[in-house]
Formats: structure tokens, C-alpha cells, sequence
């Protein structure tokens, strides 16, 4: 298959299809996605998806919708995730598009995952980022 030379509504269905299926199989990534969407609700997934990087990388204002509300609300979300999640999507994007257009989807991703981490996890009232303790598990 040739990369996708350009941002286009069919090369982002290619690489919101490609993503979640290797998602569906990533050791760390995969449980969590399978305990919060159900078999038949993947469709419309996929379709939400779809419109959210349609509204990211054209501007088309195809998604609406709250990601930090629905993120906080996914069991099992831990903080790492993020970092692994990015480099999932960068190697997926770079796989299937040109270099350009695929650092900018890469660029993209990388602000969005960003804030949406900070959004989730950052507590005013906690250490400062990078100095929290390891968690103990209490008995
Ligand atoms: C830390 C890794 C991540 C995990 C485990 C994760 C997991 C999930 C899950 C399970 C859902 C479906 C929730 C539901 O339908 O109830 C979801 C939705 C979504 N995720 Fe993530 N996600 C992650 C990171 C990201 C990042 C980095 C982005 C954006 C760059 C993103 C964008 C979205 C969007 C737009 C939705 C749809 C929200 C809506 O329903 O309007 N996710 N995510």
C-alpha cells in the first residue's frame, strides 16, 4: 500500500482503523479499551473517532464532545498510558502517511495527549510532577 501523501477524510478512516485494531492487541493499552467499549458499540467508536480527527487535522468541526468528562470516566486509565498510547499513534501515523503529513498528526497528538494528561491527573495539592512517590498498594 502506498502512504497517504495528504490529509483526507479516507486516509483518516485508514488510520483510525489501523490504530484501534493494533490497540485491540497492545498487552498494556488493549484490556482497557475492551473493558470500557463493548463488541457492538466499537462501530460508533470508530465513527466518534473519525470526526474527532477530521475537527483536529481539517478543521471541519465534525466532533464535539467532552474528552477529559468520558477519559476520567474510562477504569483502569493510569497516567503512563499516555506516553505509550503517543508512541502507538505516531508509529501507526507514520506507517500509513508521508513523513509530513504524519509529523503533523504526530505534533498534534502529542499537545492533545498533553493536556488531556494534565487535565486527568494533575492535582494542585500533589508533589510536583516527576517527584511523586511510587504507589503503595495498602493492604
Ligand atoms: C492514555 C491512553 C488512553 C486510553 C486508555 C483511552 C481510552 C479511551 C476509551 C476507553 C474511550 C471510550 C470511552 C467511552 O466511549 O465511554 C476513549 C474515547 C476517546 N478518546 Fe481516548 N484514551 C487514551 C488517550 C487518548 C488520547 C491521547 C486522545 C487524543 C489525542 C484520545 C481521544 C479520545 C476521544 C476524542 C474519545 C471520544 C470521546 C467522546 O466520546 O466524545 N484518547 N478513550
Amino acid at each position: 500500500m502506498p502512504k497517504h501523501p495528504t490529509v483526507t477524510e479516507p486516509a483518516i478512516a485508514d488510520l483510525v482503523e489501523t490504530f484501534y485494531a493494533r490497540i485491540r492487541t497492545d498487552p498494556i493499552l488493549g484490556p482497557v479499551f475492551l473493558n470500557k467499549i463493548a463488541p457492538d458499540a466499537w462501530p460508533a467508536h470508530l465513527a466518534t473517532m473519525r470526526r474527532f480527527w477530521s475537527s483536529v487535522m481539517l478543521t471541519s468541526g465534525a466532533y464535539s464532545g467532552n474528552p477529559v468528562g468520558v477519559h476520567r470516566a474510562v477504569p483502569g486509565l493510569e497516567r503512563p498510558m499516555f506516553a505509550h498510547w503517543l508512541a502507538l499513534f505516531t508509529q501507526t501515523a507514520q506507517d500509513l502517511f508521508e513523513p509530513e503529513p504524519a509529523a503533523d498528526f504526530a505534533t498534534k497528538a502529542k499537545r492533545i495527549a498533553f493536556s488531556l494528561e494534565l487535565a486527568i491527573f494533575h492535582r494542585l495539592d500533589a508533589p510536583p510532577d516527576g517527584l511523586t512517590p511510587p504507589q503503595r498498594k495498602s493492604a
